[in-house]
């Protein structure tokens, strides 16, 4: 095991790339004092060349965002046959989407914010798009993260410079019911819920500025909530987790609402893994230590095309051996 020499993917091209060299570094410096051989695998457009070069024998995938998180590496370490940490392909970019995500929330019953989408074409006629939906609401792009382009909105006057804001980071957006409670965020780790942190801004909402500047936030493991609402909570965020197909590890984002509902906003398939980190925290109070999370995290390193070979060999079986019956019948 401890031979293994592991790449830890970090960097990338999305507009999360400093985040994805913070959580790749702290990753890193944790699996070499826990004894691992791993090397840093900065990714930019060359990164098929450096994955051969480096003959590494597994990946740690400490990318955040578009092309990282969202099954496009995953496909590149699938096809080059190296195991890699956290979700497979198609729950990587179904948690990337969140529009998709959340179409998957409801058809397993799990509740979400009521929203629609938009597009660029569609932000020509703001006020009959909208219609009679209301504020305030959230806008955001359909597949980015780190709250980039997150905009709340008050009053039809915010819609149009939030669109506009929003259509800078992706051509397809989210407009979601604003829900007034507490922020919630349930860590996941190999299909169990490890605990969950309520995160509290001290002014305004959870964005950028206020998830990476110290002390902008207060946090609380657990969350301030009952504990039969927490169990209710972390149980939502498990089902939300599997509904996707998620792997590993995963970070579940919710709203507790006053009125006691909750909602799933996105679960974010690769984490932030600074020691400062919401998913960090929340193991730690469950007894896992930073580098102990990341060995669990490197031991469920997979690929999914192995599972995938051996499921349709079985699958396969009985249909060819129908196709031929059936084949046999026609010449009869
Ligand atoms: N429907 C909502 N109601 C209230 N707050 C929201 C809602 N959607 C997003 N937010 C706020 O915006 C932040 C970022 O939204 P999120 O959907 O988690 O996207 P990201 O992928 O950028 O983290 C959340 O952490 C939360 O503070
Ligand atoms: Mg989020």
């Amino acid at each position: 095991m401890q031979s293994r020499k592991i790449g830890v993917l970090l960097g990338g091209l999305s507009s999360e790339r400093e985040v994805s060299l913070r959580t790749g570094e702290a990753v890193l410096n944790a699996l070499r004092e826990r004894g691992h051989d791993a090397i840093p695998v900065y990714v930019d457009h060359d990164i098929d060349v450096a994955l051969r070069q480096e003959q590494i024998d597994v990946a740690f995938i400490a990318l955040h965002g578009r092309w990282g998180e969202d099954g496009c590496i995953q496909g590149l370490l699938e096809l080059l046959g190296i195991p890699y940490t956290g979700s497979d392909v198609m729950a990587s970019a179904l948690a990337m989407h969140k529009g998709k995500a959340k179409e998957l929330f409801r058809l397993n019953n799990l509740p979400t914010p009521a929203y629609y989408t938009l597009t660029a074409e569609d932000a020509a006629d703001l006020v009959a798009v909208h219609g009679d939906f209301g504020f305030p609401c959230v806008v955001k792009p359909i597949r980015e993260g780190s709250s980039v382009g997150v905009t709340i909105c008050h009053s039809l006057a915010d819609l149009a410079p939030a669109v506009e804001k929003a259509l800078c980071f992706d051509d397809e957006l989210l407009v979601e019911r604003f829900i007034v409670g507490k922020e919630v965020s349930v860590a996941i780790l190999g299909d169990r819920a490890l605990g969950a942190c309520e995160i509290a801004p001290r002014a305004g909402f959870y964005d950028y500025q206020n998830k990476y500047t110290k002390g902008a936030t207060d946090y609380f493991v657990p969350p301030r909530l009952s504990p039969e609402r927490y169990r209710g909570v972390l149980a939502q965020a498990l089902r939300a987790h599997l509904a996707l197909g998620c792997n590993g590890a995963s970070r579940v984002d919710m709203m507790v609402s006053e009125s006691g509902n909750e909602f799933i906003l996105e679960v974010n398939t690769v984490p932030g893994l600074t020691p400062t980190s919401l998913l960090p925290k929340i193991a730690d109070a469950a007894g896992i230590s930073f580098g102990e999370l990341c060995e669990l995290m490197l031991a469920g390193a997979t690929l999914s095309t192995r599972r995938g070979r051996n499921e349709r060999r079985v699958v396969q079986r009985p249909y060819v051996e129908d196709e031929r019956r059936e084949a046999e019948a026609n010449t009869h």
